[in-house]
């Protein structure tokens, strides 16, 4: 399969179409962001090690009963996936209280909660993609009822399977953010990516952060914690 037309240039990926009108290829950059854009660098191999996590565990949840975009990994840094319209929506899943919900709430990082919490941004950078309530989702018809409830049913599950998935691997699964997109025939499916850069992981034992958080916080080592996230899920 080849790519025809460049569709659209993000943050961390650029989306390509094909001669299949239903199916798109993903191409993962090393190109890093922080803070809507505020903070700008690249983070070695990231584009590769980001196309590898994700299929990974997309695979995963296939698996598990979650429905995915993936299609087939071609390359390195490229991947074919379903063409889908996307919900307008971020949806963060949080274990640990971490990163703005500790800051918003007065709590202090690594504090456990009594249950999950689901939070959902609607996304726009211009607007700092903001956080919205189902009220707001409704009353915007950024989706329905009936698909936010299986967004939020499938949240949980996600989180379930890699939270026991990544426990044997040493990574404690702190929080993560989720998209999802519809299909031509309007099914529901994961999308986007699941990888450092759009979760929380802490090493089980020592808490040391292995994802974007280092390079977020000026902290260093982010090309090292990568490669670690995907030694420790793959073997390589
Ligand atoms: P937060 O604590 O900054 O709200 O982030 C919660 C989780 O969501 C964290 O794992 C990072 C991820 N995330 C993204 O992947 N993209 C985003 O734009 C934001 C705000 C968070």
């Amino acid at each position: 399969m080849q790519k025809v037309k460049e569709l659209y240039e993000g943050k961390a990926k650029k989306v390509w179409t094909t001669e299949d009108p239903e199916l798109l290829i993903v191409d993962y950059k090393d190109d890093a962001t922080a803070g809507n854009g505020a903070k700008k660098g690249t983070i070695h191999d990231k584009g590769i090690i980001n196309n590898r996590v994700t299929n990974h565990l997309m695979k995963l949840l296939e698996k598990e009963g979650v429905p995915t975009h993936l299609v087939e990994e071609i390359s390195d840094r490229e991947t074919i996936v379903k063409k889908v319209s996307i919900v307008p929506l971020e949806v963060i899943v949080r274990n640990i209280a971490a990163g703005s919900l500790a800051n918003r709430l007065g709590l202090e990082e690594g504090t456990p909660m009594k249950k999950t919490v689901l939070e959902y941004c609607y996304k726009d950078d211009a607007l700092g993609d903001p956080m919205v309530n189902e009220y707001h989702i409704m009353a915007m018809e950024w989706c329905t009822k009936e698909e936010l409830d299986l967004i939020a049913k499938y949240s949980l599950k996600i989180n379930e399977v890699l939270s026991a998935y990544l426990k044997e691997a040493n990574i404690q699964l702190i929080d993560f953010k989720l998209e999802f997109g519809k299909t031509s025939d309007g099914t529901i499916v994961l999308a986007d990516e699941i990888s450092p850069d759009t979760c929380r992981f802490w090493d089980t034992v020592t808490k040391e952060k292995l994802d974007k958080d280092r390079f977020r916080r000026d902290m260093g080592g982010e090309e090292d914690a990568y490669k670690e996230v995907m030694k420790r899920l793959m073997g390589e």
